[in-house]
């Protein structure tokens, strides 16, 4: 063995206590780190020959960039949807790398990783009050699950019109229908060659609104003529939050032939809450769905879930197979993630949500989820009133997406002001054609202090 690698191995409590330490500097201070502000050195060492230790390298990284590390898991970092991490998230996650699991198969050797795996989405069918009709997995992010989402679905379009696409490529006329579909999902059409411009959009409703409108649905799916098509719904868009009526998709799901698919990567955790739930009504008739973690449930990156009706297994199947690993043997016999999937190898990814799930339970979520809202709505209230800000879309649940009242002053100028100062982080996007500000609220740290203290950095930015 490496005389460097041999010393680290006997000194591994020593080392695991050191990180510790700096894990616990960087959480306790968190509320107090900058969110944003310093830029790294670009300036590469090579490697070098011998190895410094571990011990070392921990210095040599400490030195370099500790301090620089941005507070995006902080209570103030609202840009795009960043969550934070529960403390027993982070427990989950230090012991998935301790264990190192490569979480794929059921039988027998390393099946526990896979075990985790179910029960951890079990949790979560339970969490969202869904049925268990839903087979789950973790990917890696809600990019990654609406590719597999998707995926399955383009599988069944296929058999729908007669075509194995998996095994014989994909060929023009696939229809796929949408109002706002998050930029993942074109990215997903466009790795599964179905092509990214092939969106058949559908008209939002009037007012300011992202949600589809309902009777341009209906219009678009009979100009079909009965062929069979993918519609791509959001719960939670991720301007303005806004939900299409699953009510009424549900509904018209009995007419026409579609696989229903609903991006719901953090409009979900509505679920969590009573006051909120019934955004989500009928979203368990959904052929897919899919959920992050690393949002609103607040464990590390990298997390999300897909959720695909079982009686789609075969699509998911003949999507996913390994099938040139023969060793791996009969997917529907020898259960494995691998054919599930698109990753074969992965890490034991479900720990991190399993922890955070049994640690603070239904109550739990729901407090974060209503803290979080509530706070959004304080916040709306502030820049409501504030001559220098516009609200620019109604408030659904955790976002707030405004403008800057004076239009001389642009706002990715303003936010680069804003977010150099490091105690909010905000993002820009553009809202109905015109740049705008979001800030969105999915972290269980954040309190009323936060977006007092955000706010009069929001106007201080104003002037600088
Ligand atoms: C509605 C929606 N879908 C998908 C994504 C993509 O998520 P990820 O970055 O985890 O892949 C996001 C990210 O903000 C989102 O808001």
């Amino acid at each position: 063995m490496n005389k460097i690698l041999e010393n680290d191995k006997k000194h591994i409590e020593q080392l695991l206590t050191s990180v510790k330490s700096y894990a616990v500097d960087f959480l306790e201070n968190i509320d107090n780190l900058p969110t944003g502000g310093k830029v790294a050195t670009r300036q590469f060492n090579k490697l070098n020959t011998q190895g410094k230790g571990a011990d070392a390298s921990l210095k040599a990284f400490v030195e370099k960039y500790h301090d620089i590390i941005v507070a995006s898991s902080g209570p103030r970092y609202w840009g795009f949807v960043t969550g934070g991490a529960t403390p027993a998230s982070i427990v989950g996650d230090w012991l998935a790398s301790v264990y190192d699991q490569n979480t794929q198969t059921m039988q027998g050797d390393g099946d526990v990783s896979a075990v985790i795996e179910m029960e951890t989405i079990a949790l979560l069918l339970d969490l969202f009050e869904l049925p268990d009709d839903f087979f789950g997995g973790f990917v890696t992010g809600a990019t990654l699950s609406n590719f597999t989402c998707l995926g399955v679905a383009r599988q069944w379009l296929g058999n729908q019109l007669g075509m194995d696409i998996a095994k014989n490529g994909i060929v023009d006329g696939l229809k796929i229908l949408s109002a706002t579909p998050h930029s993942s999902a074109v990215k997903s059409l466009s790795m599964l060659g179905i092509g990214s411009d092939n969106i058949i959009k559908i008209k939002t409703l009037a007012g300011n609104r992202e949600a589809m409108d309902i009777e341009d649905l209906k219009l678009q799916a009979q100009h079909l003529n009965g062929q069979p098509f993918v519609l791509i719904s959001s719960a939670g868009t991720v301007n303005s939050v806004d939900f299409d009526d699953f009510v009424k998709i549900n509904k018209i799901k009995q007419e026409f032939d579609f696989w229903w698919h609903i991006d719901a990567a953090f409009g979900a955790y509505a679920a969590c809450s009573p006051l909120y739930s019934q955004l989500l009504t009928n979203w368990e008739s959904a052929d897919s769905i899919t959920i992050d973690n690393h949002k609103w449930l607040n464990v590390p990156y990298e997390s999300a879930i897909f959720l695909i009706k079982k009686q789609h297994t075969l699509c998911q199947i003949n999507t996913f197979q390994n099938s040139n690993a023969p060793y791996l043997g009969d997917p529907l016999d020898n259960f494995n993630y691998l054919n599930f999937l698109p990753e074969n190898s992965r890490r034991l990814r479900a720990l991190p949500a399993w922890f955070t799930l049994k640690a603070y339970g239904k109550e739990g979520y729901q407090s974060i989820v209503e803290n979080c809202i509530s706070l959004t709505k304080l916040l709306a209230g502030l820049i409501e009133k504030d001559e220098n800000f516009k609200i620019l879309a109604p408030i659904h649940l955790n976002t707030v997406c405004f403008s800057l009242a004076e239009e001389s002053d642009s706002a990715t100028e303003y936010l680069s002001r804003l977010n150099k100062v490091g105690k909010v982080f905000l993002t820009a996007t553009v809202f109905a054609g015109n740049s705008a500000i979001r800030a969105a609220l999915v972290n269980w740290r954040t309190t009323e202090k936060d977006v007092i203290l955000a706010y009069t950095e929001m106007k201080k930015a104003l002037a600088l």
